[in-house]
């Protein structure tokens, strides 16, 4: 009987897609948990490009993970696409360039890996999904600021995102009642609502335009002559990135391009132009781009990125591949990764969020009364007089005004 050494084991770790606060403190979790199990833990660098041709890795260790804890972006750098694009849906699955394929199930075997954490959002664990389909095994973990990732309660990095733009309003606000203006503020989440929703929420917002709700230019405007027949002369807009206008478009900086997806953005410069138009109200626009993305994870991201890094690391040790960690509060758990991105997660219009918004006054751009069991207050009369002018005159949806260095595009 031989008693030849024991090979090591040893796990990978990568960070996947646009970045977002919190994926350093799943980099720390996940490798001091490795390390405790008697794992050596390895990090791939840029993303799914560090797995081959060229391999490019580093090692991880106690050292280099701490203190980064608190810090934005990712030790290992990361990459949006490139040469691994995958989708898995049923109608529209894009498939991974099988020599790639073959190449990460050669590094994968020649480090003796037990098993890969992919950190990434819908497209990065499309690719992990696809790994895993080929035998590579692989775990996921939820990261997206945008929060649309089904089977899981929170995705890391979308406390982070809704702190910056609370922050923003909070900002907002002071200066648009010093100016009695309206101030409109852009936020990203692409098609769904949830930062914008939470945002609003906490920022004390006037109205929250969000993609799951069609909205129309005359209840915004109704709902600011409101504000101000009762005194209040300056109104807070969130507007989401994925909202469409009342015509049903959407706003893009860029067309999609090969693997690269469309860019959204330019949606809260058209509502603010709009708005000033009809009402003849002093209106201005933040758009908050890539602030979201950045700086340090609040307390909230970096206690549930630390448990996502360890408990993708047990679900190696447990051999539970092909599946992706998520939070059902208060607890880990996991769930195919197919499940987690197969469907977009969008706010629901009808949920509970929303309603307590509605309740507090919030105007969704909608006609809240049909649905809205938690309407306490009565709507205030209408005002009948804008700037000389009539209300119907000042705010009859005509689509509004569009265009002007953007791209609008039919929303299927
Ligand atoms: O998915 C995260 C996200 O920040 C979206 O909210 C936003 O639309 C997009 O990425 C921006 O991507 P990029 O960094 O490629 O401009």
């Amino acid at each position: 009987m031989s008693y030849g050494k024991r090979a090591q084991k040893r796990i990978g770790v990568l960070t996947s897609g646009g970045d977002c606060p919190g994926l350093n403190a799943v980099i720390r979790g996940a490798t001091k948990t490795g390390l405790q199990l008697g794992y050596d833990v390895v990090g791939f660098l840029k993303g799914y490009e560090g797995l081959t041709d060229p391999v490019s890795y580093m090692a991880l260790d106690n050292k280099n993970t701490t203190g980064i804890l608190n810090q934005g972006g990712t030790i290992l750098g990361s990459t949006n696409k490139g040469r691994f694009a995958a989708t898995v849906g049923v109608s529209d699955r894009v498939e991974i360039d099988p020599v790639l394929l073959a190449g990460v199930k050669t590094t994968v075997e020649q480090l003796s890996l037990e098993g890969l954490v992919c950190i990434g959002g819908d497209g990065s664990l499309a690719v992990a999904q696809q790994f895993h389909e080929y035998g590579i095994p692989v775990v996921g973990v939820p990261k997206t600021i945008d929060n649309d990732l089904s089977a899981t309660a929170f995705t890391f990095g979308f406390d982070s995102a809704v702190a910056c733009a609370t922050d923003a309003l909070d900002r907002l606000k002071t200066t648009a009642a010093s100016h009695e203006r309206v101030m409109v503020l852009e936020v990203m989440g692409r098609h769904a609502g949830w930062i914008a929703l939470y945002a609003g929420i906490a920022g004390g917002a006037d109205v929250i335009l969000l993609p799951e709700i069609q909205w129309s230019y005359d209840s915004v405007c109704q709902k600011i002559l409101e504000r101000e027949n009762s005194g209040k002369s300056h109104t807070l807009v969130v507007v989401a990135e994925g909202a469409e206008l009342p015509t049903g478009k959407m706003v893009l900086q860029e067309q999609e391009q090969g693997n690269r997806q469309s860019r959204l953005g330019g949606v809260g410069a058209i509502v603010a132009s709009e708005i000033e138009e009809r009402l003849k109200r002093e209106t201005r626009v933040a758009v908050l781009g890539h602030l979201q993305r950045g700086g340090p994870p609040t307390t909230f991201d970096r206690v549930l990125a630390t448990q996502y890094g360890a408990h993708a690391v047990r679900m190696i040790a447990e051999g539970r591949f092909g599946e992706m960690v998520c939070y059902n509060p208060p607890h880990m758990n996991s769930v195919p990764i197919l499940d987690a991105v197969n469907e977009l997660r969008t706010v629901d219009s009808k949920g509970d969020a929303v309603l307590a918004a509605r309740a507090l006054g919030v105007c969704f751009g909608d006609k809240p009364e049909s649905d809205n069991p938690f309407m306490l207050r009565k709507r205030q009369k209408p005002v009948d007089q804008v700037d000389g002018g009539d209300l119907e005159s000042a705010t009859t949806d005509k689509g509004g005004k569009e265009g002007q260095g953007v791209v609008i595009q039919e929303t299927l």
